[in-house]
């Protein structure tokens, strides 16, 4: 579902000075992208989406065929309203089922004191998703990394490769850093990624932005966490999905918090080590133990990424814990060359890194766990295997 092109049908003749300075205030509302997933869970899942004008939103959905239930957002009491980017999270979902849902957007034209004026209501067509089960016994995912403003990849790597026959070979995406050469505008985070998801898979399918690098780059940097969804709003957590415990880190800048072009603004080195504390913890959490699977992913990979600060310092503050805790893969981006790496003297487990961003060096890493094994194949954009690994099921 799109209605982005909606200005390019408004009838130009219309025009006035005034029409032509400000075109987008005039355009009538509608959805600007979305809704897209985020975050599910057995029970749960968080639906987003963009209005051009201030609205007051919510999601309509049910289990099975109906949407008898609504859900809003909510802070401090108040319903979330007046705006336009919507994170709404959804609750008490049944595990392992077809749901229906469709997102309902009502423009707030003013306040009359604080009285609260409505305009137009617009809504979504019945769309889908399926929760994942409980004791889901298998999942398939795609990683992208690196695609640094060429949305084309999206469409170009997942039609080709991210499909066997008709069926999808993956239960959701995760998007391993770097997504953008640096953020300056909402549209760009539209155009170059949320919109090529939502065309092909976000309405049915989470996806997962992991930070890299270029996101902590540019003017609007610091309002990416409002247009995607993350456990504890942090870019850093673990989830579990199937046999697989996933823990996400951020590896943050790859140059020191003193370079120059930073402005004095990033502080990533104290950063790294609160993530260190994180991750000592959750090494030892009970989710963590007991998973079959172990599985990290972070955008630059402490080994094997040059010797830069930032590699250097995830080495330093992620390696030992890492080392310690019986990772069976990780999961990387950043150097723009595709590789995969055997255990060795400085890491016990094996590490994937993917390619990007010009043709015949993009690749798309499918990851299909199952119960007994962790099957990832590292696929060129001309299709060749330039990577695999066949993992089993450890004694722990
Ligand atoms: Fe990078």
């Amino acid at each position: 579902m799109s209605q982005i092109g909606a200005l390019s049908l408004l009838p130009v003749s219309a025009s006035t000075a005034a029409d032509l300075l400000s075109p987008v205030a005039e355009d009538p509302n509608h959805f600007i992208v979305g809704p897209y997933l985020q975050n599910i869970g057995p029970d749960e899942v968080t639906v987003m989406w963009i209005t051009h004008k201030n609205c007051f939103s919510w999601v309509e959905y049910g289990a099975g065929t109906y949407t008898t239930k609504r859900a809003f957002g909510y802070v401090n009491g108040l319903i979330e309203a007046n705006n336009r980017v919507n994170k709404i999270t959804l609750t008490g979902l049944k595990p392992g089922m077809q749901h229906k849902y469709k997102i309902v957007s009502t423009e707030i034209t003013g306040y009359k004191g604080s009285k609260v004026e409505f305009g137009e209501t617009i809504s979504s067509p019945l769309l889908g998703f399926k929760t994942p089960a409980e004791n889901e016994d298998e999942f398939k995912t795609v990683i992208f990394n690196d695609i640094h403003d060429r949305p084309q990849i999206i469409p170009q790597l997942l039609y080709r490769h991210g499909y066997t026959g008709n069926t999808r070979d993956y239960d959701f995406v995760i998007f391993n850093g770097d997504c953008f050469d640096w953020v300056t505008e909402e549209i760009q985070m539209v155009d170059h990624l949320i919109k090529p998801c939502v065309d092909i898979f976000a309405t049915e399918f989470p996806f997962i932005l992991t930070q890299g690098n270029h996101e902590c780059r540019g003017s609007f940097s610091r309002q990416i966490p409002s247009y995607y969804a993350y456990p504890d709003n942090k870019f850093y957590y673990a989830f579990t999905r199937g046999p697989v415990r996933f823990v996400v880190l951020d590896s943050g800048e790859d140059k020191a918090d003193d370079t120059v072009d930073y402005g004095g603004l990033i502080a990533f080195d104290q950063y790294r080590e609160k993530q260190r504390m994180w991750l000592e913890r959750e090494v030892e959490s009970p989710e963590f133990k007991k998973a079959e699977f172990r599985v990290v992913i972070i955008h630059i990979s402490p080994y094997h990424s040059g010797d830069g600060h930032g590699t250097l310092h995830c080495r330093k503050v992620f390696g030992p814990v890492l080392n310690k805790a019986k990772i069976d893969l990780q999961i990387s981006g950043h150097t723009h060359r595709y590789m995969t790496h055997e255990p060795d003297a400085d890491h016990n487990y094996p590490i994937v890194i993917g390619g990007g961003p010009l043709e015949g060096n993009r690749t798309l890493i499918k990851l299909h766990a199952t119960r007994k094994q962790l099957d990832l194949k590292m696929i060129r954009d001309d299709g060749e295997i330039v990577g695999k690994f066949l993992i089993p099921k450890k004694g722990k």
